[in-house]
């Protein structure tokens, strides 16, 4: 038994509250998991102290859309050449026939671990369910309790290939919830016809009542400006009061849409309450890739949506598969890239696309009892090598310390660079040259 007050200690960090605008320099208190003190000074003694003067204190990031079943096999059985959505469904198809739940579990694992050391610390995976065997839903729920002592990983039973498109598919969905998948999935726009794709919208929140699950749609990932299953997601959330338990995921045709439909869905949306996410890596690599010039951007009405009130959070959703060879799961590079692709760099903007990597990825997860650095909450934090969270985005900034449920998961040494200067240079080159 411990005779220390508290088993971790950080001194003098810029806290990052979730109330508060500001960041405020504190010391951390950590115990038994928990956070247990917050002050400007804290005198008790601790087992472990890490001076973080300085250093930006946040909650985890929270990447609130990936594909882990898929992570990792760029190239496998081939490369993606055109860089579309539907020649990388077709690569991952052939893929697939391949998978065991041996391979998913080595791959996923390897990519939590990945983003863990950045400061990932909260995961939301889709598990493709288009396939007879559910292997990569089982195996994705073996390693959600494999991971739990370090990762909250939920897993989403996403139809890939559509409920409707091949008889067996609609059953194997409803097997996935049975079997113990947290969220219900779907994706009208690669239904067949326009019909199934409403009917698949239906289809997924009935599931969802009846089995008590959250709801997470790819929702008109596409740019077709006539692709409007968005509509039926609101209508669906606001006749069901599921609302916040609902999510529409890429939602890229939202960025084709003419104005005059689209602020009549605005207006609809707001009513709804349901969360939105943007993949701004994907979606600009992805779309746009029928168009000559102009040439779209392929990402939803992020920064309207945002001013508008409604919760939108920033996900990954591919590293190195065949839809994106890149990545290494660093969702300060998805914030970067979407300020850019979204225009957001005003200041209030910048902040903004940090908690679309952040808290708002929490509130789609519904983790908010969990979530934040407060006195009494599980000890979840990490501290950026950044002095704020503009300084993070910008420089894309190291994760000194993973703190995961009140344990130090993971550090991380910034990079540093020697100066030389050029009288160094040609004393080496004179001492290099032959005598
Ligand atoms: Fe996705």
């Amino acid at each position: 038994m411990s005779l220390k007050t508290y088993d971790l200690l950080l001194r003098r960090g810029k806290l990052l509250r979730l109330t508060q605008l500001d960041v405020e320099l504190v010391d951390i208190g950590i115990k038994n998991g928990n956070v247990a003190a917050i002050a400007p000074t804290l005198n008790e003694s601790a087992e472990v102290e890490l001076d973080v003067s300085g250093q930006l204190v946040s909650p985890p990031f929270v990447e609130s859309h990936i594909h882990l079943d898929s992570a990792l096999t760029a190239g496998e059985p081939r490369w993606n050449e055109s860089g579309t959505l539907f020649e990388g469904i077709q690569i991952w198809g052939e893929r697939k026939a391949s998978l065991t739940v041996e391979d998913v579990k080595a791959r996923a694992i390897a990519t939590l671990k990945q983003q863990a050391a950045q400061g990932v610390l909260f995961v939301r995976s889709h598990a493709d369910v288009s396939e007879s065997q559910l292997i990569a839903l089982k195996a994705l729920l073996e390693v959600r309790e494999e991971v739990k002592d370090w990762m909250t990983l939920q897993v989403v039973a996403f139809p890939q290939d559509g409920i409707y498109s091949k008889p067996e598919n609609e059953a194997l969905l409803e097997e996935a919830l049975k079997l113990g998948a947290d969220v219900v999935g779907g994706i009208p726009h690669y239904e067949l016809t326009r019909e199934d794709g409403v009917r698949s919208v239906h289809r997924v929140f009935e599931l969802a009542q009846q089995y008590d699950r959250l709801i997470d749609i790819h929702c008109d990932e596409i740019d077709d400006d006539q692709s409007r299953f968005l509509e039926v997601v609101a209508a669906c959330a606001i006749r069901t009061g599921l609302g916040s338990r609902v999510t529409a995921s890429h939602t890229t045709a939202f960025g084709s849409y003419n104005n005059a439909y689209a602020y009549k869905l605005m207006g609809f949306l707001q009513r709804s309450q349901i969360n939105f996410i943007a993949n701004p890596l994907i979606n600009i690599t992805l779309q746009g890739r029928t168009d000559t010039y102009p040439k779209r951007r392929g990402v939803t009405r992020v920064k309207e949506l945002w001013q508008q009130g409604l919760n939108v959070s920033f996900g990954h959703d591919c590293v190195q598969d065949p839809w994106y060879s890149l990545g290494t799961g660093n969702m300060l590079d998805v914030a970067f890239m979407g300020i850019h692709v979204c225009q957001m760099t005003g200041m209030p903007e910048i902040h903004a696309c940090y908690d679309m990597v952040t808290r708002n990825g929490a509130k789609t997860l519904h983790l908010e009892s969990e979530y934040g650095v407060e006195v009494g909450k599980p000890a979840n934090l990490i501290v950026l090598d950044a002095s704020d969270r503009y300084d993070a985005i910008r420089r894309r900034a190291v994760a000194r310390y993973v703190i995961s449920q009140g344990k130090l998961l993971a550090r991380t040494a910034p990079t540093s660079t020697e100066w030389l200067g050029s009288e160094s240079l040609a004393a080496t080159m004179a001492a290099a040259s032959p005598k």
